[in-house]
This record gives structure tokens, sequence and C-alpha cells, in this order.
């Protein structure tokens, strides 16, 4: 870690929760708690709470909670130091300066200088689009019917005929040739020099999701190859790694994220309200890309073009989303060719019908399979249904297998008795003895006996976290390594030390984890759902179903990993002695 743990803790004790929540969201009080509408998914009425005693928030709608620095950092989307540095600030607590290397300096320096070129490029463009002699790219934007406040929230501009005059700015700003060559925005010819990589064109800034330049898309006005001409690759312009307009599209808090193939689509869809647009940098949509994005939603929208191209790119796109655990639907853009044909002829109220009836991947895949197949020709169908089977294996799940199934089979007519025997006889003949490997659908798996387990752990750790005393009553039997989850088992550990020493502080445990998504799993075991149970004796026997239920599997846990040694045996049969005295005990709660 970057700072001293004590450093950490003092900060976050000194940045109470509902102070630095309510500088972003609404608060109310009810109860001994504070509420509002979650700023993390749309919602009408509030399921948004943070605890002044507890020092964290949980959201009952969809289930994020966290400490104050889980808040920063989802809400600002900060990393983990980024938000110690916001909160050490707000208290007035000085962090000492991090020791880098000369190296780490040295390219710190050389990313932030590249950065600073990209931010000076980008204001020399805006100017140039606003002076006499960006008439021409003024009036092609107009043309495309964007506001001026569009142009300008994008920061659009404009790159003369001149292509010396940006580079005699940059140098005027004191950057070198060398230095803004590799910016990626002017090259080397034998004629004239150093000139703007750009030359009459109306200029795109990349912004990353921090709001810097990181490279520039510049197009052509009217017709001319390349249509649009992006910045080569630089130290901080990663293609694969950022997508246009997600600097806004994080904050849109619309649920999802539609995914587009053009800058133009993504700035008017913006222009009509929807915010949650991006689009890939002149590449195809990549896994980094996904990953992305899935720092933000669940739930990604395809806004491809209707042509075949866009087709293809959309079912290239489903895979990779599909592969990242993302949930993919696509929206129909027919008759027109992109967003920002649909948007000018149609209107935001009828892309949000089409939003609204986008179509489910799979789906929509096999609906793209259908085309290929004559439905005339009884041999052509059988191979249609046969390559439904094939892709239905995919599923490794049962019920969603099934229910796929089923729905595939209304849709195309086909029997569903006939179209199981098919799926069953398919994953025979390819000794599919595990169906391919899918990433979990989203949809949580009743009797998946891992995510049971989980589940027991979580309740029974929020159950301590809500009872500290019951800690004395069981402590005697249950222990740190009970907690077969990695993850669950750390935060066990700090949980039980500190109840141990007397003191008790969940929100503190949080923040020892530096990576988001650990820090939102941490603050999850605190906040499981604990059944709503009227009588003490209710009570009392789900605790003690938790508990039995834990140590349970951490028998089997473990035992499953032992060898076969007379010490290995030995231990085995203390451990079931141990589970079946715990399951005649009755412990109190009072
Ligand atoms: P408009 O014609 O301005 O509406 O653009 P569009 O967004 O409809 O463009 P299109 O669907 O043709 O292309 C989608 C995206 O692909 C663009 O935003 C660019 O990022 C990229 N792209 C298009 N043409 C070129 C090109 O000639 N070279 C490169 N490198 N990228 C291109
Ligand atoms: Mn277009």
């Amino acid at each position: 870690m970057y700072y001293p743990e004590e450093l950490i803790e003092e900060v976050r004790s000194k940045n109470d929760i509902v102070d630095v929540v309510s500088g972003y969201v609404r608060l109310q009080k009810k109860g001994g708690n504070y509420w509002a509408c979650c700023p993390f998914h749309g919602e009408k009425t509030p399921s948004f709470s943070v605890s002044g005693s507890r020092q964290m928030y949980h959201c009952f709608g969809c289930g994020v909670s966290g400490n104050v620095y889980t808040f920063v950092m989802q809400y600002e989307n900060f990393s983990f130091p980024e938000a110690v540095k916001l909160l050490a600030e707000r208290a007035g607590v000085t962090l000492p300066e991090v020791e880098y290397s000369e190296e780490q300096k040295r390219k710190a320096g050389k990313k932030a200088r590249l950065l600073e070129i990209n931010r000076e490029a980008a204001k020399f463009f805006y100017v140039q689009l606003r002076s006499s002699r960006g008439t021409v790219g003024f009036q092609y934007l107009r043309k495309r019917e964007l506001s001026d406040e569009t142009m300008q929230r994008f920061g659009l501009g404009y790159a003369g005929k001149n292509g010396a005059e940006l580079v005699q700015y940059l140098r005027s700003k004191g950057f070198e040739d060398d230095l803004i060559k590799e910016a990626g925005v002017a090259s080397f010819s034998e004629k004239y020099g150093l000139v703007s990589q750009f030359w009459n064109r109306v200029m795109f800034p990349i912004q990353d999701i921090n709001n810097r330049v990181i490279g520039f898309g510049g197009r052509v006005m009217g017709d001319g190859e390349p249509k649009y001409l992006n910045s080569p690759e630089t130290q901080v312009f990663d293609k694969r790694r950022n997508l246009y307009g997600l600097n806004f599209a994080r904050k849109a808090r619309s649920g999802n994220i539609i995914l587009c193939e053009g800058y133009m689509d993504v700035i008017a869809m913006h222009q009509a309200g929807f915010s949650q647009a991006v689009a890939s940098l002149g590449t195809a949509f990549t896994p980094e890309q996904a990953s992305l994005l899935k720092r933000y939603t669940e739930n990604v929208l395809l806004a491809y073009d209707s042509d075949g191209a866009g087709v293809k790119a959309a079912l290239r796109g489903i895979g990779i989303l599909r592969e990242a655990g993302l949930t993919g639907k696509v929206i129909n853009m027919k008759p027109y060719k992109d967003p920002d044909e649909f948007m000018k002829a149609l209107g935001r109220e009828a892309f949000q019908e089409r939003i609204d009836q986008a179509e489910n991947s799979f789906f929509f895949e096999i609906r793209i399979l259908a085309e290929q197949y004559d439905m005339s020709d009884p041999e052509a169908k059988t191979r249609f249904h046969r390559e439904i089977a094939k892709r239905l294996c995919g599923f490794s799940e049962d019920a969603e297998r099934d229910n796929y199934l089923q729905a595939i089979g209304e849709k195309y007519f086909i029997g569903i008795e006939n179209l199981r025997k098919l799926v069953t006889g398919y994953a025979a003949q390819t000794g599919l003895a595990k169906p391919v490997e899918r990433p979990r659908s989203g949809i949580r798996r009743k009797n998946d006996p891992e995510e049971n387990a989980r589940r027991n752990q979580r309740l029974l750790i929020t159950w301590i976290t809500d009872q500290p005393a019951v800690y004395q009553k069981v402590k005697k039997y249950i222990g740190v390594e009970d907690f077969t989850e990695e993850l669950y088992r750390k935060v066990a550990e700090r949980l039980f030390a500190d109840l141990d020493a007397g003191s008790f502080n969940p929100a503190g445990i949080i923040s020892t984890f530096e990576d988001e998504q650990e820090q939102h799993e941490a603050a999850q075991l605190f906040h499981a759902s604990l059944p709503a149970l009227a009588t003490r004796q209710e009570r009392e026997k789900a605790f003690h179903d938790i508990l039995l239920s834990v140590k349970r599997n951490s028998y089997e846990y473990f035992s499953s990993r032992l060898g076969s040694d007379v010490n290995a045996m030995n231990k085995m049969v203390e451990g079931r002695r141990a589970l079946e005295e715990l399951a005649k005990l009755h412990i109190s709660l009072d």
C-alpha cells in the first residue's frame, strides 16, 4: 500500500461519512440513519442509507456499500490513492510525499508533458474553430446540427490549412520538437519540416475518464480520405483502453451504457440527452474496453450501424461483452444507418423506445444466423436447428439453457422436446463432459453450493457486526479459518482481532483493501440481508443454522483437501465430532 495504514485510518476517521456524502447527495434523516435516492442507480424512492454509527453506506436497491473511501472512489471514479488524497485535503491531514524512483519520475514527467501538449493542441484547435478562419469548420458542424453548447462540451475544434501554425504555437509554449512529434500531433516532412498531423479537418479531442485530452480524431469536411484521421498511439493514448465519451457517460447514472461506432454518434446521442453513449476509438471494440465498462455498468446496449459491417461488429462485440461477464443487448437502428441519423430523423423519444425494445444478444445472434438458412429446405432447416442446439450448449447453467431453449423453440416453431434432444445429442456427441464455460449470467444461481457457502459466511459476519455481543458466545466454535473465501477470511481476521481487543470498526476494515472491487466485496460482508424474524426462538434457530452451515462448509472444504494419512483421518474425525456437537448445541442470543 501507498500510505501507512494508520494514516489511512486517520484520514477516514476525520471524514465523517454523513458529512462527506451530504456534499454529493441530499440526505434525509429517518430513524438512526440518513437516506437518499441512490446516486449509483436510477430510482425514485430512497433506498440508499448512510449510517453515522457504522460510518458506512448501503443501498438496498442495487446493493452497493462501503465506507467513505469507497463512496468517493465510486462517485468520482477515483483510484484509492486519489480518494485518500481528496479526503486528506478535506480533513487537513498532510500526506507524506510518496517516494518515486528516478525512472518513475522521468516517466511521469514525460507523460505529463505529453498530456500538456495534447491539452494545448486542443486549446489551439478550439480557438481556431471559433475564429474567422474556422468558419468552414463551424459551418460543417452546424450543418450536422450540433449546438454551440454541444460543440463546447466536447471541446470540438478546427485544424486550419496552415500546418505550421500549430507547431509554432506549441514551440512558443516551450515544447521541444521531439516531444511535439512524440505526442502525435505533428510529424516531420522533408519539405516543410515539423507540421501539424491534422490539416483542414474538424477536430474531436479524445479524453480519458479524468477529462484529460489524450489524442484526437479529425474529420474531413465532406468527402475525402481518410474520413477520420486519428492520433497515433502514444505513451498517453492507448486506443484499446479508452472510450470516447466515457468521461461523461460514467456520470450518467442511467443504468446502462450505450456503445456506438462513431464519435458523431456519441455526440448526437449526448445532445439528445443520452449521455451514457460511448464509442471505441476508430478501432474495433476490445476486451480491455469491456473491462473498463464493467467498472461502471453491467448492461451494455449496442447501437452499431445497421449495415452488414455493423452487424458483424455487433456480433463480435457481443462475444467480448459476454466474456467480460456483461449483459449485452442490441438496439435496432433501422431504417437508419446509425444513431446520429436516427436521432436527426426520429428524435429522442423514438430512440428511447428502441432502447426499451433492445434485443437480447442471444436472440440477436440466432436471428442473424437464421438469415443464412433457407427454411423452406428441410435439410437447411435441420442444420439451423442443430446450430441452435450447439449454441445452446454454450450455457453452462441448466436453468438458463432451458429458458433459452424454450424461448428459441417458440420463436422459431421448433418442438421443445426435439430441440432438447438435439442439445443432449450434441453434448453427448462432442463429448462435452462439461458444456462450454460461460461467464456467469448475472442471475444468481439458487442452487450454487459455493454461493450458498459464501452467503452464509456473509450472514454470519453481518450478524456479528449487528450484535457484537454475540461474538463472545460463538468464538469458541468459529474461527477465522472457517471462512473459506480468502477475502472473507481477511475481513474476519480483522473483525475478530478488533472484537478481541474490545474495539469495533467495520468501516476501517474496508479500507485495508486497496482495490475498489475488493472494498465492495468486503463491505458486502457487513450488509448481508438478515432474515427478519419476530421471535427470539426463530432468531436463535436462524443463527444456529447459519453457524452450522459455515462450520459444515469449512469441514467439507478442509476434508476434501486433507491427505489420507493418520493425522488427516484424525482431524476429520475430530471435525466431524465438533460438527455433531455444534448441531446439538443451543446458543442463546441474549
Ligand atoms: P460520420 O460520417 O461523421 O457520421 O461518422 P460516423 O461516426 O458515422 O463514421 P463511420 O460509421 O464511418 O465510422 C465510425 C468510426 O470509425 C469513426 O468515428 C472513426 O472513429 C472510425 N473511422 C471512420 N472512418 C475512418 C477512417 O477513414 N480511418 C480511421 N482510422 N478511422 C475511421
Ligand atoms: Mn454517421
